[in-house]
Parts: structure tokens; sequence; C-alpha cells
């Protein structure tokens, strides 16, 4: 039976500066999707799975974060003498016990590798998730509880996949592929943002991982990879002979809120799956899209 995954590292520390000037005096992780901050879907989606203990590894200018998930007294005791009900259990959400979230501090943007790197002592001696918040996935089972029950009968480390269009594999962490099983494929070897005509597949990781503390020791040997970082990909491959790594083909919509339009494209998804927003908003984007094409 495989040790259960109880902890997962959320690295949070990267300067956001797609979305600057936004970004200036906010934490990227805390910009919204219609009110909820991209950090508590991940948080949700990390929950869901059995996660009970959250490693955050932030950097300066991130106290917001540390703020979002702390009490809030002043609020809660106004919304209550209030009698906002519906707006105390909004924020029941943000709710942490004492201990269960730490945070550890990348002083280096030294890449992905070296931050989840920066929580190896939070980690210790147990198989661990990482969720990278950028990656916005929906659907009816959370991404990572999917691959939770997928890892319970592999075992090993196990990333999210997802195939992409060849011409962005430059983008990605890419998977080479040995047996392709469906849901699950056996991984020989990752490369992390290979150009289209070098690279393995079009079979690309996405911010989802289970990964066992074997590749915290891979990081420890601080080797730079692609664009001079320290990358989590490499790491990984290490451990990557057919049966140490595999790729999870996860089911449900992923978003990337790193960029500009793929933040754009998930505002209006959620906004129009939110029952209170639906009708109004579905009404306004149509009359948009046809006074556009009108004037065209
Ligand atoms: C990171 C990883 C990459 C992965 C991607 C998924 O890249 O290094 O392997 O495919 O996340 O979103 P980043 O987007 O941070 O450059």
């Amino acid at each position: 039976m495989v040790q259960s995954v109880r902890k997962a590292v959320f690295p949070v520390a990267g300067l956001g500066t797609r979305f600057l000037p936004a970004t200036k005096s906010i934490p990227k992780e805390i910009m919204s999707l219609v009110d909820r901050p991209l950090i508590q879907y991940a948080i949700d989606e990390a929950r869901e799975a059995g996660i009970t203990e959250f490693i955050f590894v932030t950097s300066r200018g991130k106290s917001a974060l540390e703020d979002y998930f702390d009490d809030a007294p002043v609020l809660e005791r106004k919304l209550r003498d209030d009698n906002k009900t519906d707006l105390l259990n909004a924020l029941s959400c943000t709710e942490m016990d004492s201990g269960a979230i730490a945070y550890v501090r990348q002083k280096e943007a030294l890449g992905l590798g070296h931050a989840v790197w920066c929580a190896r002592r939070l980690i210790g001696d147990e198989p661990f998730a990482v969720l990278l918040p950028d990656d916005v996935i929906s659907g009816e089972k959370s991404c990572l509880k999917q691959m939770v029950e997928a890892y319970e009968s592999t075992g090993g480390n196990m990333v999210a996949a997802m195939e992409v269009p060849q011409e962005q594999t430059s983008s990605y962490g890419v998977l080479d592929v040995q047996d392709d099983m469906g849901s699950i494929v056996s991984v020989k070897n990752m490369v992390e943002k290979p150009d289209a005509a070098s690279a393995p597949s079009n079979l690309a990781v996405i911010g989802r991982y289970i990964l066992t503390p074997k590749v915290l020791q891979n990081l420890s040997s601080f080797e730079r990879g692609a664009g001079g970082e320290i990358q989590l990909t490499d790491a990984i491959a290490k451990e990557a002979n057919g049966e140490g790594v595999y790729g999870f083909r996860f089911r449900g919509e992923r978003y990337d809120c790193g960029s500009k339009i793929g933040f754009l494209k998930a505002t209006v998804a959620f906004g129009l799956s939110r029952p209170d927003l639906q009708d109004e908003f579905s009404t306004f984007l149509y009359d948009l899209m046809a006074t556009s094409k009108a004037a065209e």
C-alpha cells in the first residue's frame, strides 16, 4: 500500500510580471476569478484530495497571502452584527486550523525546482503534492483527487498531463512516453520547454504533481536546466525509467491563468457557471458579440 499524501506545496514566490501593473502591489495569486482568488481554487482542490498540511513557498511582497488565510476579527464581528450570514459563510473557505499552513521563503528566484526544494524540511520523508495556482482546473472531481486515486495503484511520482498543440511544447515540461495505458502513461524521460522540433511528444505537464522525497534529493544538486533555472521537471526526470514516473491525463478543463488570455477565458467560464450571475452575464456577452459583429 502506498503512503498517503497529506502535504502540499504551493510555489507562490513568482513576481507575476505578466500582470504588471496590477501585481506591483498585490500577489498574482490573490487576483480573482469572479470573487475567489486563484490561490483559493488551489487550496479547495488540495482539500478535496485529502491534503491537511499546506506549505507556501513565498517571497517578499506576498504578505497579502498570509492575511488572506488568517482570521479577520473586525470584519467577522461586523458581518455577524449585521446578520450577514451569507457573507460570513463565504469567508469560511479561508479558515485554516492553527498550524495547518506554513510559509517558507525562497530568497532568490532560481526556478520552480528550487522553490519546491525550499520546502524540504517541512515535507520531510513522505510523498507530497505540488500545485501551481496559475493552472486552474475545473471539473466534476478535482484534478488532484483524481491523481491521488490513480497514485494509489501506481505509487512513484505522478504529474498531471494534457495534450497541447505541438507548437506550444516550448511553454511546458513534456513527457517522453514509454507505455500509454489511456488515462495513465508510464514515462521514460521528461524535457523542460523543448522546441516543437525536438519535443519527445505533445503530452505536456500541467501544474499538479505527486512526488517522492527522492525528487527533493535530486533537487539538492542544484543543476541548472532550461532558462538557466533549477527545474522541477529535471529532478523528476531523474526518476523516470518507465516505472518511477507516471503521467495522468486528468478529466477537466484547464485554464492557464498565468497568461492574460487564459485568465480572461477563465473569468468568462467561471462567471457563466455561477447560478447567481449566469443569466445576466450570458445576455450581456451575447449582446456584446452581436454588436461587435454588426459593426464589422
Ligand atoms: C511550469 C513547469 C512546466 C509545466 C508548467 C505547467 O512552467 O516548469 O514543466 O509544464 O509549469 O503550467 P511555467 O509555466 O512556470 O514556466
